[in-house]
């Protein structure tokens, strides 16, 4: 497999570059590409950890020898959040930037599986398939946004809350990836009981993860680290299911019935093409019906910016 990270100098993209160069399968290949001119060191330092996966940088205005021949694709190029801004805030520099990198991927690698890791994720994802489309190579089994970090951090606090060992925990979280439109099913969450008092203070914790960063970091960006985490999580779910292994389920926002939105993070069984499967999310709380009727105007509004944009 070759895994690319396209804005590997930033804070997502050398965390991310890190964790694959260590976890990736024996074998696989890893590329890096970001316009800092840095990047080919990047790939130098990592280069002498000794693991089984090669690692190649490229700087520039072109990401191309990063993306020939790639199986996935995972994008975290863009600017982040400072505080006091939203996801939204970052359409204006981070849409055009994955315009043009899904124009690159429809030309050098129209097959790879694409996780969107850019903000906002919610309207990203929708540019990235529209130019894919507009190129006639668009497969929605093979376009995600990446919300695992939604997972990762629904898993930590209610572990923490409840005195649980997180990596025990499965909590899948649907909607999309920016304040209400994030929805952790708390019902589903297997041997644990919460009061209602929880479920309304975890759900907005958990709905505000990325502010709090921001705002611990004054200044010095969003969730790096922890974004690498749940980044590296999700493309190695995705590597191991394009490797064969059955029974690969992510949490991702994709393009599946369109029940509620054309786009919708939920739970996605994955196979050797991408997506095999889109999983019903089960049955939900009165909190979570409501709080998903809630988010829908929000997210319908995000996906429209993007499908506008990409026109
Ligand atoms: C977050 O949720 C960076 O969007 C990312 O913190």
């Amino acid at each position: 497999m070759k895994v690319a990270v396209i804005g590997a100098a930033g804070g997502i993209g050398q965390a991310l570059a890190l964790l694959l160069k260590n976890n990736l399968p024996a074998g696989s290949d890893l590329a890096l590409y970001d316009i800092a001119p840095v990047t080919p060191g990047v790939a130098a330092d990592l280069s002498h950890i000794p693991t089984p996966v090669s690692v190649v940088g490229f700087s520039g205005q072109d990401p191309t020898p990063a993306l020939e021949g790639a199986d996935v694709v995972l994008i975290s190029a863009g600017v982040a959040r400072k505080p006091g801004m939203d996801r939204a805030d970052l359409f204006n520099v981070n849409a055009g930037i994955v315009k043009s990198l899904a124009e690159k991927i429809a030309v050098v690698c129209p097959k790879a599986c694409v996780g969107i890791i850019t903000n906002p994720v919610n309207t990203t994802v929708a540019i990235a398939a529209d130019v894919l489309k507009k190129a006639g190579v668009y497969d929605k089994r093979r376009l995600f946004g990446v919300t695992t970090l939604d997972v990762i951090r629904s898993e930590t606090f209610v572990g923490q809350l409840k005195g649980l060992d997180p990596t025990q925990l499965d909590v899948p979280v649907i909607g999309g990836h920016s304040g209400v439109t994030i929805l952790p099913l708390l019902s589903q969450v297997k041997g644990v009981e919460f009061t209602s008092e929880e479920i309304a203070s975890l759900t907005t914790r958990i709905q505000n993860a990325g502010t709090e960063v921001v705002e611990a970091k004054a200044g010095g960006g969003s969730a790096t680290l922890s974004m690498g985490q749940a980044a590296c999580r999700f493309g190695l779910s995705l590597v191991r299911a394009l490797q064969g292994e059955a029974n690969v389920v992510e949490c991702a926002y994709v393009e599946g019935s369109g029940e509620h939105t054309r786009f919708f993070a939920q739970p996605v069984k994955l196979g050797t093409e991408g997506i095999e499967e889109v999983l019903d999310y089960g049955v939900l709380s009165e909190f979570e019906r409501a709080s998903l009727d809630d988010m829908l105007e929000t997210l319908s509004g995000d996906i429209a910016k993007g499908e506008e944009f990409a026109k």
